[in-house]
């Protein structure tokens, strides 16, 4: 027996017993002829002592050992006299009877605690390191707990976990697939799933009709602090369902996740359509922790323009002036205003400039466009938002669309300064009505905005034929502070539909037969009506964990640039594999 306790379970009630732990050495601390080793492993750190007039053969072996050690020592517990509160084994250490070296360890390349000196490059090169550290390992530890808690509730719901395989034929996902060169059939590729999508659906026509997968996906994509080129998936599938089924039972599950990861219980989370998030947030993933909507000053379509006829050349010629609240930003300094202004002037968001109004304490107005607006003017601005003394307006203008997406990265922007993107507080929305088709300039046709296996809403079905950039999909997405953490939607069923679709998404019927004809033959042999949703397991973690990033929670992730720097890949392959490949 290596071990007859971890070195994070001994308290108070087990002091004079004799134990056995195993660990690696986190510190070594030599006091005058006594030692002091912290001897760590998965579960806490327990201070090993070699007190004075000990064995001196013991106290050798202690002046021996270096950081990260492996080792194992025996002896009997004892109550300490100067107690560490921050620790859970503060209480007692360890007096050492015995001590066997396991085995040895070079000087690690950076300090395995929580606050490290090891960069992020050679934490990724030596990520076995990495995990050693409290804060890495808890957050594996939290995604463990996330996937246990989804397994046993979607089976206590009588969902059925079935695999579905990794080498595939491509399903046009949006993002582009990684391919992998099939040795028996020369000059042919298997894709790795994006995501399990088609299979999941043939299961649906096969009966299963409550289906889940916690499921590696691959996407070759731009990577960000949210995107990995592997990642998992929730994902699942329902037959007889309605968007409304799916909604409730996912609500349900997250609720409980909620619940029983963190203690936090949840009303019925808020849904918006996609419309009323763009108009009013500028975003498909609107962050509701705080307020801010966009007050249309002057837009097509809005009620009010409160901005033309006032010789303002910049914002007569433009489509739309679109403004936020701050809510107490009035005492923005001139010099904070003007970062503002530099933020958005730069190239990632691209806006010419930036337009602010503020009310002071007395009511009155004042804005950086006084010349062409007087104070009725900026009075009618101010009631339109809502603004009250103290608050700061910022006004954007352009394109409408162009406007949304810029005014939406500055209310994000400013609610960060602003501290309002708590991250111990959780807005969960559900964002439903898509649009079903997305025009794309480059290659002028349109693309599915979800998947080509999207249902458009029953009432906008006959659009598809009139209006089909204006047919929005049975498709929702599951936001939780400004993460898209899910999307599915309600599948068609139809053949006649699904070649409908196809033939909008500009595939010819022999094209759509080549990709899809498993899944059109399916249908005409008995297909439910089915609708699913998958939700990021990864970003899930990251969400309750606190964090913006999803590395964090991956046991080995991919830098941005999709390497694994500990292993090296990706990497040449030898010209005897690439022969053997036909490559
Ligand atoms: P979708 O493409 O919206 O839907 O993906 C579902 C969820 O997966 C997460 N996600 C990612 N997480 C990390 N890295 C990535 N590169 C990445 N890409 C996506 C997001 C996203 O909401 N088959 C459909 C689901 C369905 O219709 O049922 C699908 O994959 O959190």
């Amino acid at each position: 027996m290596y071990r007859s306790h971890t070195c994070g379970e001994l308290r108070i009630a087990h002091v004079g017993q004799r134990v056995k732990l195993a660990g690696w050495v986190a510190r070594v601390r030599h006091m005058g002829s006594m030692a002091f080793v912290d001897l760590r492993d998965r579960y806490g750190i327990t201070q090993l002592s070699f007190n004075e007039g000990y064995d001196q053969a013991l106290l050798d072996q202690a002046a021996e050992l270096g950081r990260e050690f492996v080792i194992q020592a025996e002896g009997h517990v004892a109550e300490r006299e100067s107690k560490n509160k921050q620790i859970a084994t503060g209480e007692i250490e360890l007096i050492v009877e015995g001590l066997t070296v396991l085995n040895s360890s070079k000087t690690p390349p950076f300090t395995i605690e929580n606050e490290t000196d090891g960069g992020d490059d050679i934490r990724m090169q030596y990520r076995y390191l990495d995990l050693r550290r409290d804060s890495v390992r808890a957050n594996l530890e939290l995604r463990h707990r996330l996937g246990s808690t989804v397994r046993n509730y979607l089976s206590d719901q009588g969902f059925l976990e079935v695999e579905t395989p990794v080498l595939i034929k491509s399903t046009p996902e949006g993002a582009r697939d990684f391919v992998v060169p099939s040795r028996l059939n020369p000059g042919e590729w298997y894709a790795l799933p994006q995501s399990p999508q088609t299979f999941k659906q043939l299961l649906m026509v096969s009966g299963f009709d409550k289906y889940f997968q916690i499921v590696k996906c691959f996407r070759d994509e731009d990577l960000r602090a949210d995107r990995q080129p592997e990642f998992t998936q929730i994902d699942c599938e329902m037959s007889f369902v309605e968007r409304d089924d799916i909604l409730e039972v996912f609500e349900g599950m997250v609720k409980h996740l909620f619940e029983s990861v963190k203690g936090l219980s949840f009303d019925s989370f808020e849904r918006m359509t996609y419309d009323t998030a763009m108009r009013y947030y500028g975003s498909d993933k609107p962050d509701l922790r705080f307020g801010m909507p966009f007050v249309e000053l002057k837009a097509p379509g809005a009620s009010q323009d409160l901005i033309s006829g006032k010789d303002f050349v910049v914002f007569d010629s433009v489509e739309s002036v679109l403004a936020i609240c701050v809510e107490g930003a009035a005492t923005y300094t001139r010099k904070q205003l003007d970062a503002l202004t530099d933020w958005v002037k730069r190239p990632q968001i691209g806006s010419k400039g930036l337009v602010w109004c503020r009310v002071e304490a007395d009511g009155s107005l004042k804005s950086s466009v006084d010349k062409f607006y007087d104070a009725e003017s900026l009075q009618a601005w101010a009631q339109a938002a809502g603004a009250k003394p103290g608050d700061l307006m910022l006004v954007m203008a352009g394109d409408l669309h162009k406007t949304r997406k810029q005014l939406g990265e500055l209310r994000l922007h400013v609610a960060a300064e602003l501290g309002l993107r708590d991250l111990k507080v959780f807005k969960p929305l559900w964002v439903v009505d898509f649009p079903l088709l997305e025009w794309d300039e480059e290659s002028g046709r349109f693309h599915a905005m979800h998947h080509p296996f999207t249902s458009p809403l029953p009432e906008d079905r006959g659009l598809m034929v009139t209006a089909p950039g204006e047919v929005r999909a049975n498709a929702y997405d599951l936001v939780i502070n400004g993460v898209e953490i899910g999307g599915g939607s309600i599948r068609i069923h139809d053949r006649g539909l699904q070649a409908q679709m196809f033939d909008l998404l500009g595939f010819s019927p022999e094209e759509a037969k080549a990709q899809f004809g498993f899944l059109m033959n399916a249908f005409e042999y008995g297909a439910p009506p089915h609708g699913g949703i998958a939700l990021g397991f990864d970003r899930l973690c990251s969400l309750f964990g606190g964090s913006d990033s999803i590395r964090d929670f991956i046991a080995f992730p991919k830098n941005n640039s999709g390497r694994d720097v500990m292993i090296d890949a990706p990497s040449p392959i030898a010209a005897e594999q690439r022969k053997e490949l036909g490559l």
